[in-house]
């Protein structure tokens, strides 16, 4: 397999040993239309060091590519910098491989890896700040709390200016490239937000405290190398800008009017809603949900200034895509959104009540009362939608300022 798959030198001593995931297209629910990667790095150093592992299916593609290089067997030390999964489910089979002396974490990633794979042989606690000899290089840990899980950190190779950044600053991008200046600037943007929304938005505050910490070390920074997508050698303050403006979810003149509909009346609502948002100055970005899928509308919605939500009543129920739209996203603890809701009904008509509880409960700042349509609008429910978006439109005016 290693004269198939093999490790890309990325620096004098560290070689990516990743996996390609070219056909993945739902990551725990996220659409990876463009699928994927699973990052692991190789430091050749006196104490040779793998940097995380791979899902557990890729393992064969890990090992080959660091025997491509090395014998597996010679890896004196592991450094699992996130438990989650997608770079740890390799990790019994590589260390009962590898047979490290060491395998480093932090102390909650000692927890947390023995609560997936009950051992904890051979795993070291390491602490914020600490860093170990590689013999004729150190590693410096960075513990990064609730990015995005209680136990990951980076850890930084000062003598090739290389931050291993874990899950922070990666997406979800299958590409033969390994180099972010090797992939047009707007797939970039576009995966880069994407991951952002919808794994990093919820602890957009810790990312601000990263952000400066991280910035303090950017003098000596030549590399930042993500656990996902391609590493980052050009333009690092970019990707740091970027997820400034992430974090800090300033609003936009952007409306994302979000919507289900069972015989077209929600639809009709949503675009003469549409209308009134356009009327004030606003810029509208319809999705029906049943062909705009839970991750995109969240990935939208990190770049607006309002989230309008439609849905018809079935059964006493807002629609099932509504709901499954509106619990993901209010697990994502978007900030900073005005917001409102409406739909058509036939009897009762309590889905947009239900809606605007649950945005209010998001904390989104409701503008007026829900609009509600019996069966099918006229012309005047119609300019009444019209003009409730131009409100909305109005309010996202002011709050942008
Ligand atoms: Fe890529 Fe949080 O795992």
């Amino acid at each position: 397999m290693s004269e198939v798959f093999k490790a890309v030198k990325i620096s004098e001593n560290v070689y990516w040993v990743g996996a390609i995931d070219w056909a993945i297209r739902d990551f725990h629910g996220y659409s990876t239309k463009r699928g994927t990667t699973y990052n692991a790095y190789l430091i050749l150093a006196d104490k040779v060091t793998l940097i995380d592992t791979v899902k557990a299916p890729f393992k064969d593609e890990l090992i080959a590519r660091i025997a491509s290089v090395i014998e597996p067997e010679k890896i004196d030390y592991i450094v699992s910098n996130h438990s989650e999964m997608d770079h740890s489910g390799a990790l019994p089979e590589v260390i009962e491989l590898a047979k490290p002396e060491k395998v480093f974490t932090s102390a909650m990633g000692v927890k947390t890896l023995a609560e997936h794979f009950h051992s904890q042989e051979r795993l070291v606690p390491v602490k914020d700040g600490e860093s170990i000899s590689l013999g004729n290089m150190k590693l410096t840990f960075i513990e990064t709390k609730m990015l995005h899980w209680p136990e990951s950190m980076f850890s930084y190779l000062a003598d090739e200016g290389i931050l291993f950044s874990q899950d922070a600053f990666g997406m979800h991008l299958a590409t033969s490239e390994r180099f972010a200046d090797e992939v047009p600037s707007d797939i970039l943007e576009f995966e880069g937000a994407k991951y952002f929304a919808n794994i990093l938005l919820p602890f957009s505050s810790f990312v601000l405290k990263l952000l400066e910490r991280v910035t303090k070390l950017a003098l000596g920074i030549k590399m930042i190398a993500p656990d996902h997508g391609p590493i980052w050698r050009k333009d690092i303050g970019r990707i740091l800008d970027l997820y400034g403006i992430w974090a800090n979810q300033k609003p936009t003149m952007k409306a994302v009017i979000a919507y289900d509909t069972m015989w077209g009346s929600t639809a009709l609502m949503a675009r003469a809603i549409g209308e009134g948002i356009a009327s004030s100055g606003g810029s509208i970005k319809l999705m029906p949900l049943r062909s705009s899928h839970r991750s995109d509308v969240a990935t939208e919605i990190l770049s607006a200034g309002a989230l309008v939500v439609g849905s018809p009543t079935i059964n006493n129920n807002m629609f099932p895509t509504v709901a499954d739209l509106l619990y993901y996203l209010k697990g994502l603890k978007p900030q900073n959104l005005v917001g409102a809701s409406f739909g058509s009904y036939g009897w009762s008509g309590e889905a947009v009540r239900q809606v605007e509880d649950i945005l209010k409960a998001m904390k989104v700042e409701v503008v007026g009362e829900g609009i509600k349509v019996k069966y099918v609008p006229d012309r005047d429910a119609l300019k009444e939608c019209r003009s409730f978006g131009a409100l909305i439109g109005k309010r996202i005016k002011e709050k942008v300022g």
